[in-house]
């Protein structure tokens, strides 16, 4: 799908992968509507985008689900969403010294990424279906998942889990919305140079990117953006998680 003139969704998109996705992509003749938490930085990174935000909080589905609907309204259509809204809580392995995992702790890390991704998805989808196809195509979902979903931590099993199940459904949403034209992917980050992330000092970073093959840093939003971009673009890219992390494999701790 070409991206000029497209009509965007960036889930997420007031920081770090989610901001670089949205500048990129409205370079490159889009139309952006960021959504993204009261308070965020959403409502100046859209003005710098001439776009529109709109505030979300992606684990209350019905207020997503109206965010959504109100963003669509603003566009005036829907070809392409992007979730990087997510994360983890404080971990925990399945049994330490205090006792087994908190199965609250575990459900609320399964909300905010697996339930709200595939919330997202769902709706984006009704309203993809609805545009006029280019070259058979009508939209692409396009999800954050992590190399954690493959390598997870030591006290990283609720995320994990999360990030897992995003990577595990992407064939399946695929093969379902193909009849339909949309494609849906996500992408599997190392560490990555954004939120929390960036205020750790480098001396604390160093020996976690250092098992990265090449290049030996973090990745950087620009990348992942790059990364999204390219997915706009190809429509052979379907159905799979992309890994982003030149060439790292988490260990065990
Ligand atoms: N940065 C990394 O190293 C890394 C690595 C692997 C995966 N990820 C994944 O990337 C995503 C985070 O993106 P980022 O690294 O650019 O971080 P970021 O903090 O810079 O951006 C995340 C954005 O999502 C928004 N957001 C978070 N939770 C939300 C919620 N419940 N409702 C609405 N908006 C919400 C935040 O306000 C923020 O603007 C997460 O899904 C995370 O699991 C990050």
């Amino acid at each position: 799908m070409e991206i000029q003139d497209k009509k965007v969704i960036v889930v997420g998109g007031a920081s770090g992968m989610g901001r670089a996705t949205a500048e990129l992509l409205h370079q490159r003749g889009a139309q952006v509507a960021i959504l993204d938490r009261e308070g965020s930085d959403g409502p100046a990174v859209a003005a710098s985008l001439d776009g529109w935000f709109f505030p979300v909080e992606v684990t209350d589905f019905e207020l997503t689900e109206q965010a959504l609907q109100a963003a669509v309204d603003a566009l005036g259509g829907l070809h392409v969403t992007v979730t990087t809204a997510g994360g983890g809580y404080p971990g925990g392995r399945t049994l330490s010294k205090d006792g087994p995992h908190s199965l609250d702790l575990f459900r609320k890390t399964m909300d905010l990424n697996v339930i709200a991704t595939f919330n997202i998805c769902r709706l984006s989808a009704a309203h993809m279906a609805r545009n006029e196809p280019e070259d058979e195509e009508r939209g692409v979902l396009i999800n954050t998942s992590s190399i954690a979903a493959f390598e997870g931590q030591i006290g990283q099993v609720a995320y994990s889990a999360a990030k897992a199940a995003i990577a595990g459904m992407m064939l399946t949403m695929a093969r379902d919305l193909g009849a339909v034209g949309i494609r849906a992917l996500a992408i599997a980050p190392s560490l990555f140079d954004t939120g929390i992330i960036a205020k750790v000092p480098p001396e604390r970073i160093a020996p976690l990117v250092a098992g990265n093959a090449f290049p030996v840093r973090m990745g950087r939003p620009s990348e992942y953006a790059k990364l999204a971009a390219a997915i706009v673009e190809n429509p052979m890219l379907n159905g799979q998680c992309l890994r982003l992390d030149a060439g790292m494999r988490f260990s065990p701790k």
